[in-house]
C-alpha cells in the first residue's frame, strides 16, 4: 500500500510517503522563526505552513518515485493541535483527495506518535502503555491492541515539553528549552537544588507542571546567581521523575507488556535511562519520528479501514482519542 501523509499540527510542515514499509519524508521546521518569540505563535505557524506545503508534497513524491496514480490513501493529521495549523494540512489533503479521487483518512496526532513505534517493523507484545510527551501533550494511554486506546491520564495544565520550554525561558536559555536544559544539566550537580514533583503521589495518572514552572520562576528571582547547570539538573530530574513514576505505575496496574513512547521529550536521555528500569520492553522511535512528522501519520493510517467522507470532517484542535 502507498500512503501519502501530511502533518501540520504545530510548527513542522511534514510530508511522507509510506510504501511497503519504506518511508520517504521531508519536514520543514519553523524553529528559527519561533526562536525569535521564544515559543510558537499560532498565527505565524499557520502562515509558515502555506508556502512550503505543496512544494514538499511534490518533492517527496519525486524522491519516492511515485505519481498520483500510485497513491492509494491520503492521511492527514486532523487533531489535536493548533486549529489554524491543522487547517492547512486538512484542506491541502482534502483538495488532493478530491483532485486525485483518493480515499482520505483523518488521523489523530497522538495515535500517530504511538504508531511511530511501528515504522521499524518491530513486533510488540500487547497490551501496552503509551507515554506521549511533547511541547503540547503529556498523556498516558492504555493500548490493549493497535488502534484501541484508553486515555488514563494527562496533564491538567502545562505539558512536560512546555515546562522545559518555559523554565528555559525563565533562565534565559534558548528555545526549544528541552535540549537546552538537558545540555546544561549534563554538567550540573543534581543534588544541589530540589524542585517540586507535582502530583507524584496522586492516586491517578494525571500530571501537572505549571507549579514546577512557578517554583523555578520564584527560585531564580530570589537566587539570580544560582548555577544554571545545577538548576537545570534539578528541573530535568523533577519532570522526568514524575513521568517515569506514573508510567511505571500504569504498567503495573494495567499489566502492560510494553511501553510505547512518543513526542519530542522522548529525545531526553534521562527519560530513556530511567524508563529502561520499568521492567518491560520500552520502545522509542528514532529521533526524527519522535518529534512531529508525517511518517507516523501514515503508520497510524495502516490501522484504519474506513475512509472519511471527503466533505464531512474538519480540523479538530481538541480531538481526544477515545476507546473504540
Ligand atoms: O513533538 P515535538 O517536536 O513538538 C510538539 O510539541 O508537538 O516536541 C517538542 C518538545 C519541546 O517542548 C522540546 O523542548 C522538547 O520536545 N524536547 C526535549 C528534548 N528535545 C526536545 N525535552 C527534553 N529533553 C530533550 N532532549
Ligand atoms: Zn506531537
Amino acid at each position: 500500500m502507498a500512503i501519502l501523509a501530511l502533518e501540520t499540527s504545530c510548527d513542522e510542515t511534514s510530508v511522507a510517503v509510506l510504501r511497503q514499509g519504506m518511508v520517504t519524508q521531508l519536514t520543514a521546521s519553523q524553529i528559527d522563526v519561533h526562536r525569535l518569540t521564544g515559543g510558537v505563535v499560532p498565527e505565524i505557524a499557520a502562515r509558515e505552513h502555506v508556502p512550503v506545503m505543496m512544494p514538499l508534497v511534490q518533492q517527496v513524491m519525486t524522491q519516492a518515485n511515485i505519481t498520483a496514480t500510485d497513491i492509494e490513501r491520503i492521511a492527514v493529521t486532523t487533531g489535536p493541535g493548533l486549529i489554524t495549523s491543522l487547517m492547512v494540512g486538512v484542506e491541502t489533503a482534502r483538495t488532493l483527495a478530491y483532485a486525485w479521487d483518493k480515499p482520505i483518512f483523518p488521523i489523530n496526532h497522538i495515535e500517530g506518535h504511538i504508531a511511530a513505534n511501528f515504522l521499524s517493523g518491530q513486533a510488540v507484545a500487547w497490551p501496552a502503555v503509551a507515554l506521549v510527551v511533547s511541547g503540547g501533550h503529556t498523556e498516558l494511554l492504555y493500548v490493549p491492541q493497535p488502534g484501541t486506546y484508553q486515555l488514563i491520564g494527562k496533564t491538567r495544565d502545562d505539558a512536560a515539553g512546555e515546562c522545559f520550554d518555559k523554565t528555559a525561558r525563565i533562565l534565559g536559555l534558548p528555545y526549544p528549552g528541552g535540549p537546552a536544559i538537558a545540555q546544561q544539566a549534563a554538567t550540573g550537580d543534581v543534588t544541589q537544588y530540589s524542585f517540586p514533583t507535582p502530583m507524584l503521589d496522586s492516586p491517578n495518572f494525571d500530571f501537572s507542571f505549571s507549579g514546577l514552572k512557578t517554583a523555578v520562576l520564584y527560585f531564580y528571582r530570589d537566587h539570580p546567581a544560582a548555577s544554571i547547570p545545577n538548576v537545570c539538573a534539578a528541573i530535568e530530574q523533577a519532570i522526568i521523575t514524575v513521568l517515569v513514576a506514573k508510567t511505571q505505575r500504569a504498567v503495573a496496574q494495567y499489566q502492560a507488556k510494553a511501553v510505547l513512547v512518543g513526542g519530542g521529550v522522548a529525545a531526553n536521555q534521562l527519560l530513556r535511562e530511567l524508563l529502561s528500569s520499568v521492567g518491560v520492553p520500552v520502545y522509542i522511535p528514532a529521533l526524527e519520528y519522535c518529534t512531529d512528522n508525517a511518517a507516523m501519520i501514515a503508520a497510524a493510517c495502516q490501522w484504519h479501514n474506513q475512509p472519511a467522507d471527503l466533505f464531512s470532517f474538519s480540523a479538530n484542535p481538541n480531538w481526544e482519542l477515545t476507546p473504540r
